[in-house]
């Protein structure tokens, strides 16, 4: 095949398996990552679908360490605002409790070790409108954001496919102008996601949510 199938081959663990004990990770080791796992990551993340096709994104792979320290301490002050307003302050039941309690401690320890995670990669996303006109009005086949998410969950997948650790964050936005300024990129691109890549201390498993469907009809 003529895709980079990357250094550490990881696990061969199966695509529903893997999408399925996929998970936020927030602790992660030292240990280095190494460019053809990010790599691998980049090209499965390419592979999702997109609007036309037109893949509306850039990645930015940040390593230096000047450079996470900045992103840290920009997310680190979006976080210190954002937590305090979303806490909640009450639960209907304990288990509900110490389940957000255990989330928070790990939410608490990404943000206070950001610069600490070997690779932090960006998702550009430009600010363009994607609903095309005609004579009878808009055709809202769909937002920018709708073409960029995917994207997002094949890296996410891909490095679980690799035993390495990812989780979604966006805490970086509530400061986006810090974060274009610290990395000169350009005022047209929204900073979409910021997302953390190392090896993880956790383990892999089922996390909880809702039941998706009662029956299927
Ligand atoms: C749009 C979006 C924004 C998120 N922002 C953050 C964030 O800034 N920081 C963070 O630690 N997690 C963030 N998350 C991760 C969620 O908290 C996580 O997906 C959720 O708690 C489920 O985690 P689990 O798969 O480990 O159960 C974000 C997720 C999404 C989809």
């Amino acid at each position: 095949m003529g895709y980079r199938t990357g250094g550490t081959r990881g696990n061969e663990i199966g695509l529903l398996d893997g999408l399925m004990t996929n998970r936020a990770m927030r602790r992660y080791t030292d240990k280095p990552v190494s460019d053809d796992d990010v790599w691998t990551c980049l090209q499965a993340a390419v592979q999702a679908p997109s609007g036309g096709n037109i893949q509306p994104y850039q990645f930015m792979v940040v390593r230096d360490p000047n450079l996470r320290l900045g992103l840290a301490e920009i997310y680190r002050r979006g976080w210190a605002r954002y937590e305090p307003v979303i806490a909640p302050t009450e639960f209907p039941n304990d288990a509900v409790r110490e389940g957000w309690e255990r989330n928070n401690r790990a939410t608490v320890h990404l943000a206070q070790n950001l610069e600490h995670v070997p690779v932090l990669v960006l998702l550009l996303m430009p600010s363009i409108d994607m609903t095309v006109h005609d004579e009878e009005g808009p055709m809202p086949v769909g937002p920018t954001h709708a073409s960029v998410y995917p994207a997002i969950q094949n890296f996410m997948l891909a490095a679980r496919s690799l035993n390495l650790g990812t989780a979604m964050t966006t805490l970086h936005r509530i400061y986006e102008d810090e974060v274009r300024d610290l990395l000169g990129i350009p005022e047209r691109y929204e900073v979409l996601a910021l997302l953390p890549l190392g090896h993880p201390t956790g383990k892999w498993g089922v996390a909880p949510r809702h039941r998706g469907a009662e029956k299927i009809t």
